[in-house]
């Protein structure tokens, strides 16, 4: 009889990372011939084929997946999964996109049934482009919550989400109030912060929606609880920002807000981060509050272009997120590809490398949690994906003839979407296999 959970070793080509390849420590770390060994839910090892043959004991089943790409999950550090179905519905900018559509879909989810249906299919959409962690704003009602949750457990992934927090400026049906927004957050945390894979964030949707006591009671929450995720928007849009600095007269500046009411700080991610000042990037740098970039949904409701260069001087952290539905693409593939043009009419260089790294590793070290995923290290969790180079006759051409792991890597986020992944894994077990 084995002493140890099963075990399963994958032999392809592997990609981890030594650090930010933006700095002179880090870079990725590319194996030719790689092998991923995993007991149970974790990683047991992963290095060389050479290397680690060795340690293949006769029980370990060894999956072959030659000439494919084995990598950490992605993580997708802002969408709505209430948004899904109304992805790709235009409009003139974020607050008529807001009042069109957006607040409208997001009544439905009063409806448990309907919220069941809904989270099930993002999930499936999720794991079909390699996406195994999300931070996911869910409705303001707190069965939306218990939906996305479910349906997550029910899978075994590793997600972040929360009920929206919405006091004002918003449909009536739409609302909470300071106290039941309190209330109902407290009984999440409590029901679902660290139950099996499952972490709870606080989610004020942005600071027009909330009175200044709501996001009083949002940061008392935070306070008493300082492993919990907080999600929310900032400086997105210039109308929006114009629209705060009424509102909330007397603060620095929007970001200035959110650091008034205690919502700085680490394991607090903000989604778009394109109108912050030097200072704003500071404080974020300071408190070790993260900018999640989601270039799909800026160029599609024309919100603006994240500054790469200046995130980069600040030190502030980043991470990508594909903010579905203003986002137009759950894949990580496709906003890396994205990411890479808006960085380019700022003159900067995203390698694919960092691009990688942003969407995995990096991703995971700015939310605290890079011992657990977005890493193929020894004890981390088994999420990962095979991507395929020959997904489509194009990609197939393209890798072909790559020079380095860099070009090669560069086909994937330029032309890849999920047709390119292959199969998608998550705690050691298959989740999504493409047809
Ligand atoms: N700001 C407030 N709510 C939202 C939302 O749902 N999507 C985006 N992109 N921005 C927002
Ligand atoms: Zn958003």
């Amino acid at each position: 009889m084995s002493q140890h959970p099963p075990r399963t070793a994958y032999r392809a080509k592997l990609l981890t990372f030594a650090g930010d390849p933006a700095t002179k420590a880090g870079g990725a770390c590319f194996e030719e011939d790689g092998l991923l060994i995993v007991e149970g839910e974790r990683v047991l090892a992963a290095g060389s084929y050479a290397s680690l043959r060795s340690q293949l004991t006769p029980d370990t089943a060894v999956v072959e997946r030659p000439g494919k790409l084995i990598a950490p999950g992605f993580i997708d550090t802002h969408v709505h999964y209430p948004q899904t179905e109304m992805i790709a519905s235009p409009a003139a900018g974020l607050l008529p996109w807001l009042d069109t559509y957006t607040f409208p879909t997001e009544r439905g989810f009063a409806d448990p049934a309907h919220a069941t249906s809904v989270a099930d299919f993002f999930l499936d959409q999720l794991v079909a482009c390699g996406t195994t962690t999300a931070l996911v704003y869910c409705t303001v009602h707190m069965g939306s919550a218990d939906a996305l949750f479910q349906a997550s457990e029910a899978r075994n992934l590793r997600m972040v989400a929360g009920k929206v927090l919405m006091d004002r400026n918003c449909p009536e049906f739409l609302r909470d109030t300071a106290q039941s927004g309190y209330d109902d957050s407290a009984a999440l945390i409590e029901r679902w912060h660290k139950r099996g894979r499952q972490l709870y964030a606080l989610t004020p949707r942005f600071a027009p929606t909330s009175t200044p006591e709501q996001l009083e009671a949002c940061g008392a929450l935070a306070r008493l609880h300082p492993d919990v995720f907080i999600q929310s928007h900032v400086s997105e849009n210039t109308d929006e920002v114009k629209w705060v600095a009424e509102l909330f007269p007397g603060h620095r500046s929007y970001l200035g807000v959110y650091e008034h009411y205690g919502l700085l700080r680490r394991r607090a991610v903000y989604g778009h981060c394109i109108y912050l000042d030097d200072h704003d990037r500071a404080r974020m740098a300071e408190t070790g509050a993260v900018a999640s970039h989601c270039p799909t949904s800026n160029l599609f409701l024309g919100s603006g272009l994240f500054d790469f260069d200046k995130a980069g001087a600040s030190g502030m952290p980043v991470a990508l997120g594909t903010d579905v539905g203003g986002g137009t693409s759950f894949s990580m593939l496709q906003t890396m590809n994205e990411a890479h043009k808006v960085a380019r009419m700022t003159g900067h260089h995203l390698t694919a490398a960092r691009m990688f790294w942003l969407a995995t590793a990096g991703a995971a070290q700015a939310l605290g949690l890079d011992d657990t995923i977005g890493t193929l290290r020894a004890g981390a969790e088994a999420d990962f994906i095979v991507l395929d180079p020959e997904a489509t006759p194009l990609l197939a051409r393209r890798t072909a003839l790559a020079q380095s792991p860099e070009e090669w890597l560069f086909a994937f986020a330029m032309l890849g979407d999920d047709r390119a992944v292959l199969e998608t894994y998550a705690a050691g077990k298959r989740v999504h296999r493409r047809a």
